[in-house]
């Protein structure tokens, strides 16, 4: 079992298997941004499987994989079916936007993936336009439907909720959540890279009050996932509704997670700058030991917390660069 300097046991590794997104979301991908990185520096499939399994043998047993929008990866079900193999692995999702899942929800099941998050901010065609920068809407909410078809369950609904943009929306998304069977994470929105400079994040503390008393919600008991969300549930058990809140009550203190970016960079965290290259040693031939042994420096360097809100402008990086 990984365990960090402040005693964290870290299980859960979240892959950003690609940079790249076909979205332009307000406060994740700068418009017009370019710098993406060389499918040179992107570890192969055969490099991503070496170091998964390193991490495995060391206690990871979550997997995620993220990005930028994962399913741009040219064979992300080859991928995730090399991944679900690996003994030790017994957790694998998948964080999308759900723009290419009508073509790929049942190969993916079919590689193991056990459970997919997809963005969805907005149930208004106008309002996903202006977050996203294109008209995704439709797009989306057939990927959507197609996961759904495909058997995926739990789905979860991220809504990373903005002042001014989208939180009159919240009550909505509730509804459309207990009509389909879909859980909904609410997020509060955090300051990465240039784009996260001018993004408004909501406090969820008085929407989760208000939305407790309008939907009788009470405190989820179950542990859902592997993430930092806290649930409230609907009285018929039917439909939890998660409060993700880094801004406003961080959870630094049971972090259990650190971060592969595409290029082999591993992220102690999403609001520090701490990390460690594993490409250099990955193409120099390092053995599996050699490989374990930087897997276990790595997790020292893990910091205690993010400075969000002490230093908003610190991490230059934007979201899709960390993985998501
Ligand atoms: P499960 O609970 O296992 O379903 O996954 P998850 O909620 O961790 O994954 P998802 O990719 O859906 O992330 C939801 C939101 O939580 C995103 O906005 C993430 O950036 C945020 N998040 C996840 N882990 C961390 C973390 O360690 N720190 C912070 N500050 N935010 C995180
Ligand atoms: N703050 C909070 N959440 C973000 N996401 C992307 N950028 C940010 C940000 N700056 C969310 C996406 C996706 C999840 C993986 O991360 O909406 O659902
Ligand atoms: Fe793409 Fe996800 Fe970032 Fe939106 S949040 S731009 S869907 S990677």
């Amino acid at each position: 079992m990984l365990r960090d300097r402040y005693g964290r046991s870290i299980e859960y590794l979240r892959l950003s298997v690609t940079d790249r997104c076909d979205l332009r979301c307000t406060y994740c991908i700068p418009k017009g941004f370019k710098g993406f990185e060389e499918p040179s520096h992107w570890l192969t499939f055969d490099e991503i499987e070496r170091l998964v399994s390193a991490f495995a043998r060391l206690g990871t047993e979550r997997l995620r994989l993220t990005g930028g929008e994962p399913l741009l990866r040219r064979d992300l079900a080859g991928l995730a079916g090399r991944l679900s193999a690996i003994p030790g692995i017994t957790d694998l999702s998948l964080s999308t936007n759900a723009t290419r899942m009508t073509r790929h929800a049942a190969e993916l099941r079919a590689a193991g993936v056990s459970r997919i998050n997809v963005s969805l901010d907005s149930l208004d065609r106008g309002c996903m336009e202006q977050i996203t920068g294109r008209d995704s809407l439709g797009q989306i909410m057939d990927g959507i439907m197609a996961a759904k078809d495909a058997g995926f369950d739990p789905i979860k609904i991220n809504m990373v909720a903005l002042r001014g943009v989208n939180d009159t929306q919240i009550d909505d998304m509730v509804g459309f959540c207990i009509e389909h069977g879909f859980t909904l994470r609410l997020i509060e929105a955090m300051p990465m890279g240039a784009t996260g400079q001018d993004t408004t994040w909501l406090d969820l503390g008085p929407v989760e009050q208000r939305l407790r008393q309008r939907f009788k919600l009470m405190p989820q008991v179950a542990r859902l996932g592997g993430g930092p969300a806290r649930y409230l549930v609907t009285p018929d058990g039917r439909t939890s509704v998660g409060f993700i809140t880094p801004m406003s009550q961080h959870f630094c203190g049971d972090c259990n997670r650190v971060r592969l970016a595409v290029d082999g960079t591993l992220y102690l965290c999403l609001g520090q700058e701490d990390k460690f290259e594993f490409r250099p040693m990955l193409r120099a031939g390092a053995s599996d030991a050699e490989l374990e042994d930087a897997i276990r420096h790595a997790i020292t360097l893990k910091p205690e917390r993010h400075e969000f809100r002490e230093q908003p402008q610190k991490i230059v990086r934007f979201m899709a660069q960390t993985g998501g």
